[in-house]
């Protein structure tokens, strides 16, 4: 991790503004954050992507905003990538958050363990996030789509999203064009965001034991 961690400092700049992601990978790389913030004296901001993430970072003590105009990056983690700078987040349930702040940063780092990396996400699993409102119509019409689904639980209880909304897990086997079925998706009435980031991503940083491999834009 110790390669992992010198390289996300990097991105570390005074008075920035950095989006903080959600996941296991980032709640690790916090502590390391605020002693490089520490060291070297620098004035930087978050921006968290989760109630998780905002409570970190108030554990180290690390400043957070969300009255702000602009954010320079966000460091953030994903369930599975693909080497031309595509990623699935919201295992964790934040990827509405994950991509508003993905969205209005100007760039996105992934930080994920390698065998992350996938050729495609057919057959991955794709959170989706839907308003509980009608959902088993909003449903039906994501299946229409192609995909099996199941609903994201927390014990006997529908999981519920940071933002008071439900999760599906969608299951593809076939995606001919990820950017037309992220478009039919969100196109659907009840379908708030889904976990499919292919837009916005600069740099994945894929980790294992052996170091660090950089995926570039
Ligand atoms: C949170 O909703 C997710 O998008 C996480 O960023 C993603 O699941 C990666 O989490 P880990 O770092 O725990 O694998």
């Amino acid at each position: 991790m110790k390669e992992l961690y010198q390289h996300l400092n990097t991105f570390l700049t005074d008075g920035t503004v950095i989006g903080m992601g959600s996941g296991s990978t980032i709640e690790g790389y916090i502590p390391s954050a605020r002693a490089y913030i520490e060291e070297n004296s620098l004035n930087i901001q978050f921006v968290p992507t989760s109630v998780k993430t905002e409570k970190a970072l108030h554990d180290q003590q690390l400043k957070v905003t969300f009255d702000t105009e602009e954010i320079d990056f966000t460091i953030d983690g994903a369930n599975q990538f693909t080497a031309d700078l595509n990623a699935v987040k919201g295992g964790g349930g934040s990827l509405l958050r994950e991509k508003q702040i993905g969205y209005f940063s100007k760039h996105i780092i992934i930080a994920a363990k390698k065998t992350k990396e996938t050729p495609s996400f057919e057959g991955v699993k794709i959170p989706v996030e839907i308003n509980p409102f009608l959902m088993n119509l909003t449903k039906l019409e994501i299946m229409n789509y192609g995909t099996s689904l199941s609903d994201r639980m927390d014990g006997d209880t529908l999981f519920t999203s940071d933002n008071g909304n439900y999760i599906v897990d969608c299951t593809f086997e076939k995606i001919d064009d990820l950017n037309v079925l992220q478009n039919q998706m969100l196109n659907i009435p009840g379908v708030i965001e889904t976990g499919i980031f292919n837009h916005y991503i600069k740099q994945v940083v894929s980790f294992d034991d052996n170091g660090i491999t950089v995926y570039e834009r």
